[in-house]
């Protein structure tokens, strides 16, 4: 068993006792109450998730295993010669509770390297594939189109797997999906993108710096990866694609069946695709400017016919946040150090300015500030990835190190089946009094 296991194994069976426990002997305390606003309202708020690997809070936004972004990247091992944390050593955080040493960041990303060699098959799916499908219907395919490699199904098949050892075979599953995530993703850009002319990877390179090398990219851009998939990684359980990864998972679905639903979730403009989004509406100012940057009442008057035409304004507000996303102050640092004079960034860091007093004049959304999204296609941009339909599977790579942590978890820890109860309008309206 590799050290990475056996420690997971160790952390399992010593935090087990804490959730049996919970249930057994303290199952009937209340968590709190739900309204019908709630109930109608795609259960907002309603707290009935658990995990361990990330916590939202609304003022001071997300934590990893109890570090905020700017502790995760002082305290991670770094990459020799970048800026940015070793993505190994991030998801050793996340799956474990412990920062790592170099050596645990070395044993994960050996780990990472057996494992990454993709299927032929795989590519052949890809291949056959319109080559105007959407990179994240590529890679939701190409993920599912795995699923016959599960060593988790097979073991269950076996009949006598324990549901204590449920999450050791799910571990195999998630190892090996996240090793080969980068070489597919990159695989779909350069075939989409690319004409089909494929950059074999090269193994001696960390996960971020090889995504970047197969992508043909040049630095800081491997840098820019391990940003993006540490940021993107997990939001806590209730967002679209990590609850739609953990919902079917409870079904005991495979990882691969579960990340493949995770990633059409996120596919979604109201989700994951809004990075996209954000950048064909800045391009639209932009195209009417010619490139000029607006002045603010122009932006003022840009953002106000946005919502006058009924639409959202991309890459603002949040379910959970009530203030600046620090996903989006850190990508931010990013680009003040990196691109300071770039217009986009010019435009993006006017929209910063602009948006928020807008939204809140409107008076509808509940957070006028930026999202994760709204800052992280321009960064993209700048380092030649210009075709903003491929933005969401970045997102898609890193949600899938927070997504597979939680399904060991869920699996190690017991979660049962996920099953909320409906009820039908004319029962709301009776408990509303209505006549
Ligand atoms: C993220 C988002 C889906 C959260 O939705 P939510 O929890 O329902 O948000 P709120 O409770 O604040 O919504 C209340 C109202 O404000 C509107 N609103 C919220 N954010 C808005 C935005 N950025 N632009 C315009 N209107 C917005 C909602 O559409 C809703 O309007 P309605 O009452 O007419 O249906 C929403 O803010 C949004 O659509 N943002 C733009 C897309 C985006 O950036 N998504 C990425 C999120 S990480």
């Amino acid at each position: 068993m590799s050290a990475l296991k056996k420690k997971l194994q160790e952390k399992i069976e010593a935090w087990r006792p804490r959730t049996t426990r919970l249930v057994k002997e303290f199952g009937e305390v209340k968590v709190g109450e739900v309204n019908i606003g709630q109930v109608i309202g795609g259960a907002r708020g309603i707290r009935s998730l658990v995990t361990d690997i990330s916590y939202l809070d609304p003022m001071e936004g997300i934590r990893f295993r109890g570090f905020t972004i700017p502790e995760v990247m002082e305290k991670l091992p770094k990459v020799p010669g970048g800026e940015m944390p070793y993505v190994e050593g991030f998801f050793y955080l996340l799956l474990t509770g412990e920062v790592p040493t170099k050596e645990d960041v070395e044993e994960v990303a050996e780990e990472f390297r057996k494992r990454q060699e993709v299927p032929k098959y795989v590519f052949d799916v890809l291949k056959a594939l319109p080559i105007d499908s959407h990179p994240m219907a590529m890679f939701s395919a190409a993920i599912v189109s795995m699923q016959k490699e599960s060593v988790f199904v097979k073991e269950y098949e076996k009949g006598n797997l324990s549901k204590n050892d449920y999450w050791a075979p799910t571990y195999e599953d998630g190892l090996t999906l996240l090793a080969r995530l980068p070489k597919i993703a990159a695989f779909i850009y350069r075939l989409k993108y690319k004409g089909g002319n494929i950059i074999p990877s090269d193994p001696k390179l960390d996960m971020g710096g090889n995504f970047a090398h197969m992508m043909g990219i040049k630095k800081p851009y491997d840098d820019v990866a391990r940003m993006y998939f540490i940021l993107h990684s997990d939001h806590e359980s209730g967002n679209v694609s990590a609850h739609a990864g953990h919902l079917v998972a409870s079904a005991l679905s495979d990882v691969y069946y579960s990340i493949s639903a995770m990633i059409n979730g996120l596919a979604g403009p109201l989700h994951g695709l809004a990075n996209q989004e954000v950048l064909r509406w800045t391009q639209q100012v932009y195209e009417q400017k010619g490139g000029k940057v607006p002045t603010e009442e122009e932006m003022k008057q840009f953002v106000w016919d946005t919502l006058k035409g009924g639409q959202v304004v991309p890459g603002f507000g949040h379910a959970v946040l009530r203030k600046t996303d620090p996903r989006y102050m850190a990508q931010r640092e990013f680009c003040l150090k990196h691109l300071p004079d770039y217009p986009l960034f010019k435009y993006v860091d006017l929209l910063f300015k602009v948006v928020p007093p807008v939204l809140l004049e409107q008076g509808k959304a509940k957070n006028p500030w930026p999202n994760v999204d709204a800052q992280s296609g321009v960064i993209q941009w700048y380092y030649g990835l210009t075709e903003y339909d491929y933005y969401t599977v970045l997102f898609g790579i890193g949600r899938a190190l927070g997504v597979v942590s939680n399904i060991i978890w869920d699996r190690a820890l017991g979660y049962p089946i996920e099953r909320p109860k409906s009820l039908t309008t004319a029962m709301l309206e009776e408990m509303a009094g209505i006549k």
